[in-house]
């Protein structure tokens, strides 16, 4: 055991060795692009006393997260589609990693039914739009921002919600609004967006987790 892992798991006092029990909570993340989300939950509960990013998991294996979690020292696993749909090799992962909650930020495969079912109410998503609207297959990133300029809204904003079977359509956790301003190009909506999704997933988590 490091140092630092000797520090959250025991408390020295009067030369006595107490043991504090252990209550770390372990969060996998699942992120296929930029992934500026990843980092900010791994920068987040880098110093969290319960929480911590234990796990990154991409389909892409170009994906920036796989070098923040190497710079982290966290571990990166890559699957195909198929070892992801067909396999219990993710699933026996998480197991013997003992992740507590998968958070998704900007990935894109259905999560198969196995998975959902061995994390019930412990997936979450980060959606760049007010669901249900601009929702479903198809609707990444900078298309939502399209779509959502195209119909004129007034407002967008991000949704983080549990995932089930369908793309978009769990029960929603939190939803925070941002104005459309006249003039909004999908870049700069997807600027307000990005800093929305910054400052709550990571608490939006710690809510759930330490309940
Ligand atoms: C985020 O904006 C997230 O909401 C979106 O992908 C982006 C990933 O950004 N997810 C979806 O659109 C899911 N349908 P990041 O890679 O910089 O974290």
């Amino acid at each position: 055991m490091d140092d630092q892992a000797k520090d959250r798991n025991y408390l020295f006092k009067y030369n006595t060795l107490i043991f504090r029990p252990v209550d770390m909570k372990n969060i996998a993340v699942f992120a296929s692009g930029e992934g500026s989300n990843a980092r900010q939950l791994i920068d987040y509960f880098k110093v969290h006393p319960h929480i911590r990013v234990t796990l990154i998991v991409t389909n892409n294996p170009k994906a920036k997260v796989i070098e923040l979690a190497n710079e982290a020292g966290i571990s990166a696993l890559i699957f195909n589609k198929q070892q992801f749909t067909e396999t219990t090799q993710l699933l026996d992962e998480l197991r013997i990693k003992k992740i507590d909650l998968i958070a998704l930020a900007g990935f894109l495969w259905l999560i198969p039914n196995p998975l959902i079912k061995a994390f019930p109410n412990k997936i979450l998503n980060i959606h760049p739009a007010l669901l249900p609207k601009y929702g479903g297959k198809g609707m990444y990133g900078s298309a939502v921002h399209k779509a959502v300029i195209a119909d004129k809204e007034t407002y967008s904003g991000i949704s983080i919600h549990f995932v089930n079977e369908k793309y978009d359509e769990g029960q929603i956790l939190l939803q925070v609004k941002c104005q459309v301003d006249s003039g909004e190009t999908t870049e700069s909506l997807a600027v307000k967006i990005h800093q929305l999704e910054h400052a709550n997933y990571a608490h939006a988590i710690e809510d759930l987790l330490c309940e």
